[in-house]
């Protein structure tokens, strides 16, 4: 019998315990605003801080052109890295990730990637169907 209450004892304090936890927790939980969200994604999680780009305080605070996980944040780190340069920005924007130098960094680099002038060479590379039918719009050829 003794044991028996000893046992109630225990059950109600371990419910009471997790509860005293649990209340002000769910209480936490509120919807996040935009800036929130902002601030809590991994922008740091680039393949390799401190190398080409991201380093030397340059562009360290630039956010990624697509979630890090995604395929294509994947496949443009995969094919930077053939290039030594395992963040991929040169797969978009060329220039040189190998110098300190700002001049020689951004040089013949391409400011806007996504400018039909120069789209067979950046996102073209991966999406040639896109981007021919982008040239065969009916704006682009009228
Ligand atoms: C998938 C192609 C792609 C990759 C990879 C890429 N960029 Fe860009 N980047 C773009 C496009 C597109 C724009 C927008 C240009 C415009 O305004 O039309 C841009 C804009 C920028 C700008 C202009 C300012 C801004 O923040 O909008 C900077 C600086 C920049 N990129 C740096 C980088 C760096 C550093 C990396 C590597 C960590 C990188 N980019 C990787 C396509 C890319
Ligand atoms: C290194 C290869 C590569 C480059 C360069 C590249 N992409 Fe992608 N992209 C992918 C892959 C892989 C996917 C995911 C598979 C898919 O949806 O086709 C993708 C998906 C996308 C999607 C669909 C995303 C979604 O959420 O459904 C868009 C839009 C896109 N890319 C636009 C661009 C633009 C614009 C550029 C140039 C500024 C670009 N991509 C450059 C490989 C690339």
């Amino acid at each position: 019998m003794n044991k028996l209450l000893q046992f109630r004892f225990l059950l109600i304090s371990t419910f009471s315990l997790i509860f005293a936890f649990a209340t002000p927790q769910s209480k936490q939980q509120h919807e996040m605003t935009a800036s929130e969200i902002v601030q809590s994604l991994d922008y740091a999680n680039f393949p390799q801080v401190n190398s080409g780009c991201i380093s030397n305080g340059c562009h360290d605070k630039i956010e990624p052109i697509r979630q890090h996980g995604s395929k294509m944040a994947s496949m443009i780190y995969q094919k930077g890295e053939k290039v030594g340069d395992p963040n991929g920005c040169i797969v978009c924007h060329a220039g040189s990730p190998f110098s300190n130098d700002k001049n020689i960094a951004h040089e013949n680099m391409i400011k806007f990637p996504a400018s039909l002038w120069v789209i067979d060479k950046t996102c073209g590379e991966c999406h040639p169907k896109h981007v021919y039918n982008i040239h065969r719009n009916l704006r682009n050829v009228s």
